[in-house]
């Protein structure tokens, strides 16, 4: 990480954190109290001892009680210091989450499925965590521990110049020995993280894909792969762990031989009665906090390299781009002309990365008509829905919803005019009910069962002893694909959006129930504009308009007996449907 980088997060820190500023200005007066208590407790020690090897009994009990004081009221500050950096970490933390999880949920889609979703989580559990961190323990720590050196330093210094400055010599020393043990650790500490984010994304999706990889045998490759992961993870925690050990061995050496020094060459002053014995008890007590700045230099770096890496890698979550509304006019043509037009998109091109998935796309859809996509599996049936809902924007053509260009709409507006049913059926804990009731929290009873009963559900939910409350498990694994994707169907309906967007959604179910469902579509939701991506072709019959999409464009559209009578892509498609289904029927029967 650049030096400019390093500012840049303390910035961004300092503007999440703003209303936390006062804790962190208690945090800093602290630091001054405790240095006071410190270097009174070292004076209090002094004359005790020195009170004691004159024999005043009195005034060496008087000292001591003051040492005493001294000695709780450091440790009551220490922890009151501690306390408000705790808390100002855990505010911080909480805030910098949240706006993780806001920009999650707010940035382009194109942005996010760069990441993996263990590795999201780890920034927004750990990373987040760690990040505070920089502004708090590290900075405020270390700012602590130098004032109370520099508090030590001129107290010592006053009482015996030649000592304190021996005292100091060792600092040099063990901000050496810091730098090398630091300078090893950094190295490791990115490493670590990547392999901390793998472990968690791999060890996620093992979790996920629990029935997965029952059915298909591979728990031993899954279980050595996370093993895998997890020992590289040890391995780099194992380095770190070492390097730290020795380094701080190292450093007691250092402090330890400071301490002969000072025991030799004090007693030698003591000896010569330039000196009491009271000093050099005092020189003890704060020798170690003089030279402890030197110690944590290398400690504090290693620290701050690695939370100002959470910090980095959470605020690039934080700074993803949004999907505001651009509201700008895009060029395009002949507007006036399909102003009555529903949906119309034109001359549309799209591709994700290198490769051109859609190519001068052309279609217009009426207000309330039920249409169905087909076209071979990867031609681009779904990015036509992304497109629609501005996950992604085209990069050439527009695409117009009520005579205006989609991008001119705020996102949310546009997404409340749309009900969309994902390929992969998506089912949140809690009941029956709650799932349904997702997009239209307020919605009546009899809106419900409305809902309910298009969608082909009411048998089944009269059937469950709890009815619409029945709870469905993690992943709604306690029921059928078919339920699942009903249930998702009903939640869509219930939305109150003009438009319906159904993805492959009947595709579990037998081709009966999903004629039921589509011809009660139609007539129960006569305004409603539905468009279903379907592979199955004889589904198409009871729709108003097909559309076929082959090489990036519409190939042909029409209503089914129109397109099979063309006998071009629709055609050739249906007979190869046709022809595979028929096969799977005679395997089935000679099985
Ligand atoms: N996020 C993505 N990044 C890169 N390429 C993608 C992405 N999503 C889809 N593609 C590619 O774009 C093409 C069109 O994908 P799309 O999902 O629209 O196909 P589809 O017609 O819906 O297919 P299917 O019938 O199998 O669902 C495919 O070749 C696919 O590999
Ligand atoms: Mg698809």
């Amino acid at each position: 990480m650049k030096r400019r980088n390093y500012l840049r997060i303390y910035m961004q820190l300092f503007k999440i954190s703003s209303p936390w500023y006062v804790l962190i200005m208690c945090a800093l007066l602290l630091s001054f109290l405790l240095t006071y208590a410190n270097i009174s407790m070292a004076d209090y020690s002094k004359k005790a001892v020195d009170f004691a090897v004159g024999k005043d009994m009195n005034k060496f009990t008087r000292e001591l009680a003051l040492f005493i004081f001294f000695f709780f009221l450091s440790i009551i500050i220490d922890s009151a210091q501690q306390y408000i950096l705790d808390l100002f970490n855990a505010r911080s933390a909480n805030k910098i989450r949240t706006k993780m999880m806001e920009s999650y949920l707010t940035s382009k889609y194109k942005e996010i499925s760069k990441y993996r979703t263990g590795d999201i989580e780890n920034r927004i559990l750990n990373e987040a965590t760690n990040a505070p961190g920089v502004l708090s323990h590290i900075t405020i720590g270390y700012i602590t521990n130098v004032i109370i050196a520099i508090g030590s330093f001129i107290y010592l210094y006053r009482m015996n110049t030649i000592l304190a400055l021996i005292s100091l010599g060792v600092g040099p020393l063990l901000l050496t020995v810091g730098t090398i043990f630091g300078s090893r650790m950094r190295k490791i500490i990115n490493e670590r993280m990547q392999a901390e984010s793998e472990a968690l994304s791999d060890t996620q999706e093992a979790l996920a894909n629990y029935n997965f990889i029952k059915a298909y045998n591979v728990q031993r490759d899954i279980v050595n792969r996370v093993r895998y992961r997890w020992q590289r993870l040890f391995d780099f925690q194992f380095k770190i762990e070492l390097i730290n050990r020795y380094n701080v061995l190292s450093s007691a050496w250092i402090k330890d031989l400071s301490k002969i020094a000072l025991y030799g060459i004090g007693g030698y002053y003591i000896y010569k009665k330039s000196m009491t014995p009271g000093t050099l008890i005092a020189f003890i007590q704060l020798s170690s906090n003089m030279i402890s700045p030197f110690l944590q230099m290398s400690y504090m770096l290693t620290s701050l390299v690695m939370a100002m890496a959470s910090a980095e890698r959470v605020f690039e979550i934080i700074g993803l781009e949004k999907e505001t509304g651009i509201v700008q006019k895009a060029s395009y043509k002949d507007v006036k002309e399909k102003q009555n037009e529903y949906i119309w998109f034109c001359g549309v091109d799209f591709k994700y990365d290198k490769d051109m998935v859609l190519n001068d796309l052309s279609f217009s859809i009426q207000k309330g008509e039920k249409v169905c996509i087909v076209g071979e599996s990867g031609i681009g049936k779904s990015t036509i829905f992304r497109l629609l809902m501005r996950f992604y924007d085209p990069c050439e053509g527009v695409i117009l919803l009520q005579g205006k260009d989609i991008r001119e709409y705020n996102v949310d507006e546009l997404r409340s005019k749309i009900a969309y049913v994902h390929q992969d059926t998506v089912l949140f804990t809690g009941t029956i009910r709650d799932n349904i009731v997702l997009g239209k929290e307020d919605a009546t009873e009899d809106e419900i069962y409305e809902a309910v009963k298009a969608a082909g559900l009411y048998e089944f939910i009269s059937s469950l002893p709890e009815g619409l409350d029945t709870r469905v498990s993690e992943r709604g694994s306690s029921l059928s694909g078919g339920q699942k994707q009903r249930i998702s169907i009903a939640r869509a309906l219930l939305k109150d959006a003009p438009i319906i967007l159904l993805d492959e959604a009947l595709s579990a179910l037998d081709a009966e129930t999903e004629k039921h469902i589509l011809i009660s579509l139609k007539n129960l939701y006569k305004e409603k504009t539905i468009i279903l991506i379907t592979h199955r072709l004889s589904t198409t019959a009871y729709a108003d308009r097909v559309l076929v999409v082959d090489d990036g464009k519409i190939a042909e559209q029409g209503n089914f007996e129109e397109l099979l009578g063309k006998q071009g892509t629709f055609y050739k498609l249906y007979n190869s449907k046709v022809k595979t289904e028929n096969a799977n029927r005679e395997a089935a029967v000679f099985r």
